[in-house]
């Protein structure tokens, strides 16, 4: 390969910038002329694209958020826009393509080689951790460690008050984030879309450690769980069916996709930036790098796409076990 371009898509995670700075400088290591997308697959479309060099990447590791932008391109779902975006990396002699992004970036990727037969890269960029084929995703990490920091706080004010506190966490259709985060906050309970508690166990619950002498309570709500009741109606129903309890909710929402990303994130970026890069120079395409028991390796992004991620049982009993 000579010229290679890399573009962000989708919901943006911390450690994107860190891995477009991996995939530029590997480029540049390599001799390869790198190309910026600006606005994901909207950029591709358009030609919004200019070089990138070492130098051009310079103080971002530690930056959240994405220096190329992001979007969710819907001209992109179309066979013209496909077209277009070919026509435009072809007039600028540009022969492969890093998409740092989710499922939905990877689709794209994946019908834009199987239709005009261009070498793709996939590089795992969301806080959901929610992609077969790696234990980690990019900025699932640095989310973590938000989350933990606002249930932290949260925690402060909860025991001033005696308060019980739902705190809804980001994840799509996923509980990754929430059982994590709830694990390393000290959470009452943790509703996830894995595992349907039922209202009747959470009530059991609440009622058990309020006999236990606690005076505050925080349980965590992914946004995805499918208990069948929005956070605001879990605190109405707390509110009609238990006696004693003042109830409180905070959805944390996107400040969970912002800040600067965490050591491990910028690792686990510079990382997958090499391996992407180094990967379509062997003439591997249409995979996504993957940390995968603490070695680089490649999947399929048909599986990686398709796959479903699986709760781990272990944390869940963990979970149960920390709250009697
Ligand atoms: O996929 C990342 C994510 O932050 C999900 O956790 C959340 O459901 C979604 O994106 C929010 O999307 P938007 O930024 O379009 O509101």
């Amino acid at each position: 390969i000579k010229k290679l371009a890399v573009l962000t898509s989708g919901g943006d995670s911390p450690g994107m910038n860190a891995a477009i700075r991996s995939v530029v400088r590997t480029c540049a290591y390599h001799n390869i002329e790198c190309f910026g997308v600006y606005r994901g697959y909207e950029g591709l479309i358009e030609g919004d694209f200019s070089p990138m060099d070492a130098r051009s990447v310079r103080g971002i590791i530690n930056k959240g958020g994405t220096i190329l932008k992001s979007a969710r391109s819907k001209e992109f779902r179309t066979k013209e826009g496909r077209q277009k975006a070919f026509d435009k990396l072809v007039e600028a002699e540009i022969d492969s393509l890093v998409v740092i992004g989710g499922d939905g970036s990877f689709t794209g990727a994946l019908i834009f080689n199987q239709e005009f037969g261009f070498p793709v890269m996939g590089i795992p960029g969301t806080i959901d951790n929610d992609i077969v084929g790696t234990s980690h995703t990019l900025g699932f990490d640095t989310a973590l460690n938000t989350v933990v920091d606002a249930i932290d706080k949260i925690r402060d004010t909860a025991s001033s008050h005696n308060r019980l506190f739902f705190i809804e966490v980001m994840g799509r259709d996923v509980g990754h984030i929430a059982l994590n985060a709830g694990i390393a906050g000290g959470a009452e309970e943790i509703l996830i879309p894995e595992e349907d508690l039922g209202l009747d166990r959470l009530v059991e619950s609440l009622n058990r450690s309020k006999k236990s002498g606690k005076t505050s309570s925080i349980v965590i709500v992914a946004e995805g769980d499918k208990i069948g009741k929005n956070i605001f109606q879990l605190k109405d129903y707390i509110d009609e069916n238990m006696e004693g309890y003042d109830v409180r909710v905070s959805v944390l929402g996107h400040m969970q996709r912002g800040g600067p990303p965490s050591c491990f994130d910028r690792v686990l970026a510079s990382r997958m930036g090499v391996k992407a890069v180094e990967s379509l120079l062997e003439g591997q395409t249409n995979y996504m790098v993957g940390l995968i028991n603490g070695k680089m390796e490649l999947t399929p992004l048909d599986n990686a796409i398709k796959g479903k991620t699986k709760i781990n049982l272990e944390l869940l009993r963990v979970s149960d076990i920390m709250s009697t």
